[in-house]
């Protein structure tokens, strides 16, 4: 994979059939409605906006969305969608904008984008500084899933139906803490080879992080649908507010026995 790869370039073609097999367009409305009841004035920005796959719907709302996003056949996806989203290039490691959002968010794993540790706390000093006072930074991510690898390698099956099979095939490097995969997309004759590479974090990092931020974990939950974070979590939807603003009576969990 080369250096200057970007994921928008690869994925964006596939994109929207990809995530509707993923169960991710199904899942928006309850991402929009997670969302929305955390905008305080009005408006959000999307890190990572992608075709818009929660954006439109968030604006179809009434909340005023803006977005950046690094792929160029990205954002034409999302102009083909919709004019309501005001959507410009740009690097989410290192944006300022002039307006303060009431919700800044990150989700579908777009955070692991970022591939070293200085570009993802850059990223949260962005997002903090571009946040309204009494604003909500929500980063959706999963808990990285590192069982099953030998000799730093695995292969996973994401989709298996009477229409496609699709494989990812990982290769670990525990040092930098990044995956490079390949997503193998069968179906009829033909096959999709998709690469992409992420850094993984676990919450508590990410906590640490956007401590550095000038941020605080005010919530967490297992899913949109605030379910409850424990050992059994495969992602988590975490809530950040800029330290000493959180609002809520939100409990960290305890380890369990
Ligand atoms: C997994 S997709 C998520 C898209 C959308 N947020 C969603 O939930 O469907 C990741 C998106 O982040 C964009 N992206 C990745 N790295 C980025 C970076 N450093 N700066 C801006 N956008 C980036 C990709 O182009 C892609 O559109």
């Amino acid at each position: 994979m080369s250096d200057d790869f970007t994921f928008g370039e690869s994925w964006s073609s596939i994109y929207r059939e990809f995530t509707g097999i993923r169960g991710k367009i199904a899942e928006a409305d309850e991402t929009v409605a997670f969302l929305e009841s955390y905008v305080s004035n009005g408006s959000a920005l999307e890190l990572g906006i992608g075709d818009g796959r929660v954006a439109v719907p968030l604006s179809e709302r009434g909340v005023k969305v803006d977005g950046i996003d690094n792929s160029d056949s990205m954002l034409k996806l999302l102009a083909e969608r919709t004019n309501m989203v005001n959507a410009w290039k740009g690097d989410i490691a290192n944006f300022s904008s002039e307006q303060r959002y009431g919700v800044i968010y990150c989700v579908y794993n777009t955070f692991r984008y970022l591939l070293t540790r200085e570009s993802q706390i850059a990223c949260l000093r962005s997002a903090s500084a571009a946040l309204a006072d009494d604003g909500a930074l929500v980063m959706e991510m999963n808990i990285p899933a590192l069982d099953g690898f030998i000799s730093r390698q695995k292969t996973s099956t994401l989709c298996l139906d009477s229409e496609n099979t699709i494989l990812s095939a990982d290769i670990h490097d525990p040092l930098n803490q990044t995956l490079t995969t390949t997503v193998l997309w069968f179906s009829g004759t033909s096959v999709k080879s998709l690469p992409h590479r992420a850094r993984y974090v676990y919450h508590q990092e990410l906590d640490t992080m956007a401590e550095c931020a000038g941020l605080e974990l005010a919530e967490r939950w297992a899913d949109w649908a605030r379910g409850e974070f424990n050992e059994s979590s495969r992602r988590h939807v975490s809530v950040y507010r800029r330290a000493g603003q959180s609002r809520s009576s939100f409990k960290k969990p305890t380890s369990v026995a």
